[in-house]
């Protein structure tokens, strides 16, 4: 499906079908007002009508504001997709919300079919925006059409994070995330260094290695890099890339293990950031690192019990196999931060159960030192369609994680404030230089959905590469 943008009114572009956004007021003035409510209609957010004989689809809205007509746009496309119309156009609505109606039509759009040996044939091809806005005046063009063309990359590239997050582990280990960042890093232009379990040896990462061992595809650490000539800033991104997490001897649930495949999230929204900011040409040196393994069983798994040495030197008690993801960033963290001096480090980890607890399900929990930042991230991503919440810090928590035998403890004495303890875990590893420009973002919520909600389907939503990407934009605009 082919979605286009053409500087043209409305009424001179053909398609099939044609999409109406309502809200409640603007249904009273409508033409179709008498048809719709003989369907019913009542103009509800994301109520979907389709008047086939005035080649019509028409969606409620609550306002014209990005979410209303982001979730709308979603709603049409899914809808619109069962039937057999081959084309659809589309106006702008009064505001420049053009990045929320492709985002809804291009990430509700999407649907994970790899592994369907007959996928249902889609008849639609084409989404055709207009320049035209809803009640005539056109946009200026130029604009209109950056907005567009970016918003296309940013959503392309949410969608790349979906399907890799959604493809099974056994399609997916730890050397295909290689190749995978290495075909992205030759079609983008990107530098791309891999470690193998020798150079992680050799770099003395024992928690990665200790993670990984008992897998029958070892570990890998992945560094892309993008380095624009005109580079204003410089930003770390690191992902947890757990392609699976069976939980280890501290063996998860049956019921729980189901959907950990979802465990590489963080590095999957890492690839998605690095070819979203290439293809943007953002004027920012950014730098993505993963960790990547498979938490699994065998004679010679890592053991509750175990005391590891991770590569700055800390020593770590295990004292459950399961709080993996910890391990695996403690190292990568490290070696980010010896690799690149830059102005920003973020990491992204479906690391605990925890900060669904405490946040719900669709909102990243995001964790770090300076209120300046997450004020500033917060700024930035207010309307980028994702939900950011923060948990916060304190000393009392952090005693938690304190060890009798070891420098620190891989999970909190008590089964409260879980997100934040492993949070302060990862501080161990953050260096003092850091400690201000760091932010932890838990994706464990968001990252994945077992019921449809907003723009996305069941399964992998993109979680952290839409919100990134604005931040970063952020950084050129100051
Ligand atoms: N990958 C899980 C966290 C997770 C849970 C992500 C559910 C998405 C959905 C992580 O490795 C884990 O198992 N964490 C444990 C930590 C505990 C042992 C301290 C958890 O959250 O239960
Ligand atoms: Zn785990
Ligand atoms: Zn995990």
């Amino acid at each position: 499906m082919q979605v286009i943008l053409k500087n043209e009114p409305l009424s001179a572009i053909s398609a099939e079908l044609t999409v109406l956004f309502l809200t409640k007021e603007s249904l009273e003035t409508s033409e179709y007002k008498e048809k719709l409510s003989k369907t019913g209609f009542k103009a509800e957010q994301d109520e979907f009508c389709i008047l086939h004989e005035s080649a019509l689809a028409v969606c409620g809205i609550e306002g014209y504001d990005a979410a209303s007509l982001r979730s709308a746009a979603a709603a049409v496309i899914t809808k619109v997709k069962t039937f057999n119309y081959s084309s659809l156009k589309v106006a702008q609505y009064f505001l420049n919300n053009v990045a929320a109606l492709v985002e809804g039509f291009v990430m509700g759009g999407y649907s994970f079919r790899m592994y369907k040996s007959k996928p249902k044939p889609v008849a639609l091809k084409e989404v055709i925006f207009s320049n035209d806005n809803f009640n005539s005046d056109a946009f200026d063009f130029k604009t209109l059409e950056k907005d567009f063309n970016d918003a296309l990359i940013v959503a392309t590239a949410t969608n790349f994070t979906r399907e890799l997050v959604n493809t099974t582990p056994q399609d997916l280990t730890p050397a295909t995330m290689t190749v995978i960042a290495e075909d992205l890093a030759s079609d983008n232009g990107l530098d791309c260094y891999i470690l193998d379990e020798n150079a992680l040896e050799e770099e003395k990462m024992e928690a990665i290695l200790a993670v990984g061992r008992a897998s029958a595809h070892p570990p890998r650490l992945i560094h892309l890099a993008y380095k624009p000539k005109n580079a204003e800033k410089c930003v770390t991104l690191v992902g947890k890339g757990l392609t699976y997490d069976s939980g280890g001897l501290s063996l998860k649930p049956a019921t729980s293990m189901v959907t950990m495949k979802m465990d590489k999230a963080g590095a999957c929204a890492v690839l998605g950031m690095m070819k979203a900011v290439s293809e943007l040409k953002l004027p920012v040196e950014v730098h993505g690192f993963i960790g990547t393994a498979e938490n699994m069983i065998d004679g010679s798994s890592y053991k509750p019990d175990d005391v590891l040495k991770a590569r700055n030197g800390t020593t770590i008690e295990v004292r459950n196999t399961d709080a993996e993801g910890r391990l695996v960033l403690a190292d990568v963290l490290s070696y980010a931060q010896d690799k690149v001096k830059s102005d920003y480090l973020f990491d992204y980890a479906t690391l605990t159960g925890a900060c669904m607890v405490a946040l719900g399900p669709y909102t990243t929990g995001m964790m770090g030192h300076s209120d300046q930042l997450k004020h500033d991230l917060f700024k930035a991503t207010s309307d980028s369609g994702e939900l950011l919440g923060t948990l916060p810090f304190n000393d009392h928590l952090k005693k938690l994680i304190k060890s009798d035998i070891a420098d620190v403890c891989n999970i909190g004495s008590k089964p409260y404030g879980g997100a934040i303890t492993a949070a302060l875990f990862l501080d161990h590893f953050i260096t003092e230089e850091m400690k201000q420009k760091w932010m932890h973002f838990d994706i464990a919520g968001p990252a994945y959905t077992e019921s449809p909600w907003d723009v996305y389907e069941h399964g992998a939503t993109g979680a952290g590469v839409r919100m990134t990407v604005k931040f970063l934009y952020s950084l050129i605009e100051k």
